[in-house]
């Protein structure tokens, strides 16, 4: 069912082979500008990437109730996600077993069945096929033998209410999956007393360039200073320039170490301003302190005005009684953009956001984002939270129209390949400890993609 026909030949496999070039020695990392362009890499990245890694469908409180539901492509394939009526997740191919047809068009809602606009074959919401006009007429006991359910996919999981699925039957648990990733998630997760929910619904945008550019573009601190230099300005000129902003204005700046006590709770030491390898490809970087921007949590801006200060006291005071103050700095203060291979961002900085993009094209991807915030949060805070999240991440925000059109000027840049075939991703790679302006949370990235994508070749 899950079977894809093969595209690869010969040149493709040794496009794979040669596509990322690493020497340790000399601080030399290449990546070859095909894997952007290249209709057979795509192919190959859907059998072995999307066809087998743990892929971000949702959050929990999109279907909180029992009997809601949302729609959405995952992984290039048409799902429902939904929740019983007894509380359980399931994930079904949105294909209706008569024809085919997409069995619910609605993007959301809530109903404890759903029925086929095609010739109206209804299923339950656990799936089971439990009406069929003229039953008569079809042969004895099909409906009954459970043929003709909706078919679930193979794997659902939930983490700290991130839910994931997976089309491989065989995958490791998500859990193995999310290695030390499910540490981020605890953070962001932390910040609602009693939960998080995604905020209003789904921002969606289309890019023309490869998906992989938005992964490397999302935890790219190099980028800030000129990409981003217009909401830098707008911050200084809105908060006054302070020594986070003017640091973050200049690539050269030093980098700023803030110790913890006792050992931090993402890693074996206390320097929080770098890079994580968080394992199976996944990688954040992440700071506390050091960003210009507010966080709804910690950190008051002089554009937020006076009276702002003192509900941010009080929450930032009622966190540190229930998580201790430790904890609560992490939580709280910690600006943390994390990659989840193969194609989830979780940015948590002046406000959360989840983003997944697939690719359509080699040089197009659809883009899919959520706001999320805690459960219960006052009205103010969450004005504040989310005038800060469309200020910055919003698809009119200051920072992703600047970032969309970056992407897609690589793209057109890589039409021309006669003698620059690489890409450089070397920066940082000779320190002992790169950092967030370094460039090691993408050689994660590419590391992984090579380890799976190296498996083509025996396909
Ligand atoms: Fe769904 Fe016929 S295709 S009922």
């Amino acid at each position: 069912m899950l079977q894809r026909p093969s595209l690869l030949n010969a040149e493709v496999h040794h496009v794979l082979r040669e596509a990322v070039l690493e020497d340790r020695s000399l601080g030399a990392f290449k990546v070859n500008r095909r894997v952007f362009t290249d209709e057979a890499v795509l192919e190959a990245e859907r059998r072995i990437i999307f066809d087998h890694c743990w892929l971000y469908f949702g959050h929990g409180s999109e279907i909180a109730q029992p009997g809601s539901f949302i729609t959405r492509r995952v992984g290039g394939r048409p799902l429902i996600l939904n929740r019983d009526r007894t509380g359980k997740l399931h994930a079904f191919f949105n294909t209706c077993s008569h024809r085919g047809a997409l069995v619910c068009r609605e993007r959301n809602g809530k109903r404890r069945s759903f029925q086929c606009p095609y010739h109206g074959w209804v299923y339950d919401d656990r799936g089971v096929l439990i009406a069929v006009p003229g039953k008569e007429s079809m042969a004895p006991g099909l409906v009954e033998s459970g043929e003709m359910n909706l078919v679930e996919v193979p794997k659902l999981g939930e983490y700290r209410g991130f839910v994931f699925i997976n089309f491989d039957p065989n995958a490791m648990s998500l859990e193995d999956y999310l290695a030390d990733a499910k540490a981020v998630l605890d953070l962001v997760s932390e910040q609602g007393e009693t939960g998080m929910e995604v905020v209003g619904g789904t921002q969606e945008y289309a890019v023309n360039a490869n998906w992989k550019l938005l992964q490397e573009n999302s935890a790219d601190g190099y980028h800030a200073a000129t990409t981003h230099s217009t909401y830098l300005d707008y911050i200084a000129s809105r908060d006054g320039m302070s020594d986070n902003t003017r640091r973050m204005a200049d690539p050269a700046a030093t980098r700023v170490v803030k110790a913890l006590p006792d050992g931090d709770d993402m890693g074996q030491d206390n320097d929080f301003n770098r890079v994580r390898d968080l394992g199976n490809g996944h990688a954040v970087i992440a700071s506390i302190g050091a960003a210009p921007w507010g966080r709804p949590y910690a950190r008051w801006v002089p554009g937020w005005g006076e009276d702002a200060k003192a509900e941010i006291s009080e929450i930032a005071r009622k966190i540190v009684k229930r998580l201790g103050a430790r904890r609560a700095e992490l939580v709280t203060n910690g600006d943390r953009n994390t990659l989840i291979f193969p194609n989830l961002v979780i940015n948590d900085i002046m406000a959360i956001t989840i983003r997944t993009f697939y690719p359509v094209r080699p040089n197009r991807m659809e883009v899919n984002a959520w706001a999320l915030g805690p459960i219960g949060e006052s009205p103010t805070s969450r004005d504040r939270r989310l005038r800060n999240f469309l200020e910055f991440l919003g698809p009119a925000g200051f920072a992703s129209p600047d970032d969309v059109e970056m992407l897609e000027m690589c793209q057109s840049g890589y039409e021309n390949q006669i003698g620059m075939e690489w890409n450089d991703i070397s920066r940082g790679m000779l320190k002992e400890r790169p950092t967030n302006t370094d460039e090691e949370q993408m050689r994660v990235f590419w590391r992984r993609w090579k380890n799976l994508m190296s498996r083509a070749n025996n396909m």
